[in-house]
């Protein structure tokens, strides 16, 4: 059987689509301060599903109203924008290689959130081996794992950067903390192939409709909560 966890390039993997797509979204919402951008997997509304397993599960593992979290490719930081909405008001900090993306970011906090000092959000490549990153009790990944597997990029010579991935998310959790993932490129069964290990364990699933096409049974999107033991 095929294996199509190891997907092709795109230009989605590239930084300068991504510095294109932020720039053109934050010169809208000059134009028009109501429009914040796309929200990834709108659709499914998974950044609401996210943001409801993180309130179901509030008090498990390390998940509370004043945990410290960071969003993997943060893009226009909508969705710690929602859970600092929803309530939760520790430490957050929003990640993305692209310049642009935290630039739009932080206009938008600046605009939307005067004053509040509690999200920030950094420029860094996730695998730069000199990015100085602290450990936090929550990370989310909305898309992002995604669009970095389309980028074919090899890290070290010949290891792919989706299976690095894993690595870089381990040195990001504390104990006990959860990774939260949602993906539309890779199945439940391809996610926790990836991710998986012996520190990180999958904890919970969130449903979506299943859809049924030629007598096959599957979902358009999937979300895992892993714990780092
Ligand atoms: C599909 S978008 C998702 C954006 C956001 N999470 C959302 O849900 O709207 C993927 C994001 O990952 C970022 N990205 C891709 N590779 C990255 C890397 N190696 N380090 C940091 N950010 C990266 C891109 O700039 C882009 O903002």
């Amino acid at each position: 059987m095929e294996d199509t966890s190891k997907l092709n390039t795109s230009k989605l993997g590239t930084k300068e689509y991504w510095d294109d797509f932020y720039a053109l979204e934050n010169s809208n919402f000059k134009e028009n301060p109501g429009d914040t951008g796309e929200c990834w997997f709108a659709d499914n509304d998974a950044e609401e599903k996210m943001i409801e397993f993180l309130m179901d599960n509030l008090d498990q593992q390390n998940i509370h109203r004043d945990c410290s979290m960071i969003d993997l490719g943060t893009g226009n930081g909508h969705l710690l924008f929602q859970l600092h909405e929803e309530g939760f008001n520790g430490p957050m900090m929003g990640v993305d290689y692209s310049e642009k993306s935290v630039q739009f970011a932080r206009e938008i906090s600046e605009s939307q959130f005067p004053g509040y000092e509690n999200i920030k959000f950094e420029a860094a490549d996730i695998f730069d081996p000199n990015w100085e990153c602290s450990a936090y009790d929550v990370v989310l990944d909305k898309g992002t794992l995604d669009a970095i597997a389309l980028s074919g990029i090899k890290l070290d010579g010949d290891r792919s950067v989706v299976d690095v991935y894993p690595k870089v998310v381990e040195k990001l959790l504390k104990k006990d903390s959860v990774f939260l993932i949602t993906s539309c490129n890779f199945t439940q069964e391809e996610l926790i192939r990836i991710v998986e290990s012996d520190s990180l364990k999958v904890w919970k699933t969130i449903d979506y409709p299943v859809f049924e096409f030629g007598g096959v049974k599957g979902t358009t999107i999937c979300s895992i909560a892993f714990v780092k033991r």
